[in-house]
């Protein structure tokens, strides 16, 4: 009891030098501040790693012990402490501190805490809010019953370019959608209340235009126009800081030749003075210290101060800040106002995740041993992987596979490997609890020929005898191929995305035995098999889908579950055409294949292997041809579009109805179309359901590159289909 009566001393404390009691956690973090010396701030400004579970490289500066750290204030947050002995050690070691500050707990959790759902590329690919919502909700739920109060998500970096390896842990290309699925994470992490026993704190990053690194090479640097920057990067950020995302985190990146983490533009005038965000910004991984090698801070000391007079709350690893800043302040260097904000926002999160009240409130073991793995948690873990499946190809009805078969050829190591069913970042995520495919088929009693076929480090063949043999003795072949987990994530950027020939020579031995061949393909990020799309009769991208991927394939390979999902990035036929994406600008020389001078290669073709939005289903819908409400609204006035839509297939399934608008006449150019609103409905057969779309600013309008969100009148192309390349257009004017 203890602590409680230390933060009750703290609090009488806290409340004895008020005229009343505080009424919100801003005026006890403003009281509590009052109290503390310049070494205590700084101390609630420095995260520091369990050195156990690094998540990136080891500082050159070293640290001492860890506890002794805490007892004495020096430390605002730990991250990657996982097990909850541990976070009631360190807790209780700064339960002993001068004032009693609780420790924040951070961890990276991405997709799951020890349940693991699918990448988060894969969630999006539902293009299902709530059921992303619902997946952020669930792994909130495993995360605070573990001790942790804080996940680094969600990361909502908008990229084109899948040469980088982070786009498994975003929400793809397009810049409306990230911004839709960085809200639904958000409310899903964080609820209405972070001091709820099923809720964390959530973290929007990277800040900012992480995703946009030069040829997809990590950590490189970025060059960007403002305007490109407002209008295809800045939207998810935005919207997060307006979810009341709990904390933002800087970029690696320089961005305007100057590192994120000391960027002025984007912590000062964007973020504190355009979104007025109210919550704390902590750095990346050793992010302050790298201004040095970065060229911009000449030494440890200039980079401390760099970051700190720019708005970088709490340095994550590197201890610039633990070394310099004191100096810094001291010297007049850095106003002490400033670190007294940071310290301010720090206290009040602290406040808000009700620690002070009981700092032990996310140690409960018996609530970590009901919620771990519970069936709950996995069933919600199988209904998101399932809805994140793109069916890609089906001819001549190949699936759904008849439950009536008795015989399945397995083919390839990625039907049984639990460690790639959970992708990167993949937390706690428990490996023995993952069902593969393999595992799944055999728990529904079906006879399992199983041939590796390919080598699961090369990607070459290897006994494809075999392979071929298992494949004659059973009425239906699953082949699964693609990259290894590890292929993607951070620090993973890759320059061929083409599957190895190895696996797809293989696909095309096994299509050439006349058995039905269902193809997996599985992945962090879009991938290049142009052979498998040409001869393969069906295809599913299966991205990597957590505990529960085996089930989920299940589901939907014997059609308990009809696929509705669409991808959420432009899939590229070759590797020239990279970066890819539906949103670009018809250029003073539109392409045309069959002119020389217009915006083309000579040797490959500009169209992608899928598009982005592009999905298919076990039924087939149909849509009527739009209406508009008006051809003509006044500036400032909306209107809508109305498109019928009927299931015109003999099964019930979900479709998603996507609107794009494309201003045909602007002051800056505009893309030839870009995603403004998308509805995810379900139909039974023969059922029609007539949707309906508000046309109104945010569906018109673009940023200046002055920032400034405005329509301006003239012609527009409004579109609705269910894929980006297969739409009917209507056209709208807004007149002067
Ligand atoms: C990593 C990543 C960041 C992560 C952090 C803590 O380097 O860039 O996304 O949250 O360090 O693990």
């Amino acid at each position: 009891m203890k602590y409680t009566f230390l933060s009750g001393l703290l609090l009488l404390s806290v409340s004895h030098l008020s005229a009343s009691t505080p009424t919100d956690n801003w005026q006890r973090a403003d009281l509590l501040l009052q109290q503390m010396t310049l070494e205590e701030k700084i101390g609630q400004m420095n995260q520091i790693s369990n050195k156990s579970k690094l998540t990136g490289p080891v500082s050159e500066r070293g640290f001492k012990s860890l506890v002794e750290l805490v007892e004495n204030g020096m430390a605002g947050s730990l991250l990657n402490v996982t097990d909850l002995q541990s976070i009631r050690t360190y807790q209780e070691a700064a339960l002993r501190s001068r004032l009693g500050i609780p420790l924040i707990f951070g961890l990276d959790v991405i997709h799951g805490m020890r349940t693991i759902s699918p990448i988060p590329l894969g969630e999006a690919a539902s293009f299902d809010l709530e059921a992303i919502e619902r997946s952020a909700r669930w792994a909130a739920t495993e995360t605070a019953a573990s001790g942790i109060h804080w996940t680094f998500a969600p990361m909502v970096d908008i990229s084109t370019d899948a040469r980088w390896g982070r786009v498994m842990e975003g929400a793809g290309e397009d810049p409306y959608y990230g911004a839709q699925v960085a809200r639904a994470r958000i409310r899903g992490f964080q609820g209405d209340d972070l001091s709820a026993p099923n809720t964390i704190m959530a973290c929007c990053k990277h800040f900012a235009g992480y995703g946009a690194a030069t040829s997809g090479k990590d950590y490189n640097s970025v060059d960007m126009s403002r305007g490109h920057f407002y209008n295809y990067y800045m939207p998810p950020y935005k919207a997060a800081a307006e979810a009341g995302v709990a904390t933002f985190m800087n970029a690696f990146n320089d961005f305007d030749g100057i590192p994120c983490t000391g960027n002025t533009f984007l912590l000062q005038e964007l973020l504190r003075g355009r979104w007025h965000y109210q919550g704390f910004v902590v750095s990346d991984w050793n992010s302050v210290e790298e201004m040095v090698p970065h060229g911009y801070a000449a030494n440890r000391k200039e980079a401390a101060k760099a970051a700190a007079n720019a708005g970088c709350d709490m340095e994550m690893c590197s201890l610039c800040y633990f070394d310099h800043l004191k100096e810094l302040v001291e010297s007049g260097e850095i106003p002490e106002q400033k670190i007294d904000e940071a310290v301010r926002r720090i206290l009040y999160a602290k406040f808000e995740l009700g620690l002070f009240d009981d700092p032990m409130r996310y140690c409960d073991t018996n609530r970590l041993r009901q919620t771990v793995l519970s069936s709950q948690i996995r069933a919600a873990a199988r209904d998101m992987a399932k809805r994140s499946i793109v069916l890609l190809k089906n001819d001549n009805q190949t699936l759904p596979l008849s439950p009536k078969i008795k015989h399945i050829a397995l083919i390839g190591p990625l039907c049984d490997s639990q460690l790639d069913m959970r992708g990167g970042w993949a937390a706690e995520g428990v490996v023995d609890s993952i069902v593969t495919l393999r595992r799944a088929l055999t728990d529904r009693g079906y006879t399992i020929h199983y041939a590796e076929g390919y080598n699961a480090e090369t990607g070459l063949e290897s006994n494809t005898a075999q392979a071929l043999q298992a494949a004659c003795q059973s009425d239906a072949v699953i082949v699964a191929v693609g990259e290894r987990a590890r292929d993607s994530g951070e620090a993973r950027s890759r320059g061929e995305l083409n599957l190895p020939s190895g696996q797809q020579e293989l696909v095309k031995k096994l299509v050439s035995t006349g058995k039905p061949v269902v193809v997996l393909v599985m992945g962090g990020r879009p991938l290049i098999f142009n052979d498998i799309k040409n001869h393969a009769p069906a295809i599913l991208f299966t991205w990597w889908l957590g505990t529960e991927a085996g089930n989920a394939l299940c589901d939907v390979l014997f059609g308990d579950y009809n696929p509705g999902a669409k991808l959420p990035m432009t899939f590229p036929a070759h590797m020239g055409q990279i970066p890819i994406y539906y949103y670009y600008k018809s250029t003073g020389r539109p392409a045309d294949p069959n002119k020389p001078h217009t915006t083309r290669f000579i040797d490959i073709d500009n169209a992608p292997a899928y598009p982005f939005g592009y999905g298919l289903s076990y039924t087939t819908f149909t849509f009527s041809t739009p209406r508009l409400e008006k051809t003509m609204i006044a500036p400032g006035e909306k209107t809508c579009l109305r498109v019928t839509v009927t299931n015109t297939g003999k099964r019930s399934g979900e479709e998603v109805v996507q609107l794009y608008v494309r201003d045909r006449f602007a002051s800056l150019t505009r893309p030839v179309k870009e995603l403004r609103g998308f509805q995810k409905i379900m139909l039974s057969p023969g059922e029609s359901r007539t949707v309906e779309f508000p046309i109104d600013q945010e569906q018109l309008g673009f940023y200046t590159n002055e920032g400034n969100f405005i329509v301006e009148p003239g012609d527009f192309d409004i579109m609705v289909g269910n894929s980006s390349d297969q739409l009917q257009t209507v056209s709208l004017t807004v007149s002067k």
